[in-house]
């Protein structure tokens, strides 16, 4: 038995259209690594239960894995707008958002996330954001949705480690320019108190002050 085998046995199950989500994903999707999967999908359902939000957002549908664990962790009122630049996973996230009880907390929009934030719920703010689109773009979505983060609001930010890359001075890819760059900016922040779990590829966790 490995390790993360052992995790998933003493954690909260995984729902069942989780489950098949999750093997749709890997069976047609590309990159299906990307997908949340059990142990990530568990902690951002138990998060977004403790924040209890009445809006959410997310950065980076893909297979809606960790949508449905977002909106799961919703109360009965809560919405999630979810942004995703690839219109082509539109059918996907469709098939995706029906088969889950959840599934109608959840407004998919299709787009580039930079583009987008502005439009949704103007002059509203969020109790929750979940980072995972473009790591080029990550310090962008900072930018963008700090002065609409309620006070209290929580950001989790996905793969702020990017495979360990962070630390290696021989690696100034895009990616990790990017994603060291948000790094920096939130530690910098004197508005936030943030951790970054060490856990699959970085789960950064930001409290709005
Ligand atoms: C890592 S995957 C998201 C995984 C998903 N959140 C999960 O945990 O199961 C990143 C997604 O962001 C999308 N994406 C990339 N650039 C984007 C952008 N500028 N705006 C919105 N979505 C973008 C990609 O098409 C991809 O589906």
């Amino acid at each position: 038995m490995t390790l993360e085998e052992y995790i998933d046995s003493h954690i909260s199950g995984e729902p069942e259209e989780l489950q098949a989500i999750d093997r749709r994903t890997q069976l047609y999707l590309l990159n299906p690594r990307m997908c949340s999967g059990h142990l990530q999908g568990r902690l951002l359902a138990l998060l977004t239960r403790m924040q209890a939000p009445r809006r959410a957002i997310e950065l980076g549908t893909y297979s809606a894995y960790s949508t449905l664990c977002i909106a799961e962790g919703l109360p009965e009122q809560g919405v999630l707008h979810t942004l995703e630049a690839n219109d082509e996973l539109e059918d996907f996230i469709t098939r995706s958002l029906a088969s889950s009880p959840h599934g109608a907390k959840v407004v998919p929009h299709y787009g580039k996330a930079l583009e987008l934030i502005d439009s949704i719920e103007p002059g509203r703010e969020f109790d929750l954001a979940f980072v995972d689109a473009n790591k080029r773009e990550y310090a962008d979505y900072y930018r963008a949705l700090k002065p609409r983060m309620r006070r209290g609001g929580l950001m989790i930010a996905d793969n702020t480690l990017w495979d360990g890359h962070v630390i290696e001075p021989d690696n100034n890819d895009s990616q990790t320019r990017g994603i060291r760059e948000f790094n920096d900016l939130v530690a910098n922040d004197p508005d936030v108190e943030t951790v970054i779990l060490p856990m699959r590829d970085g789960l950064t966790l930001i409290y709005f002050k």
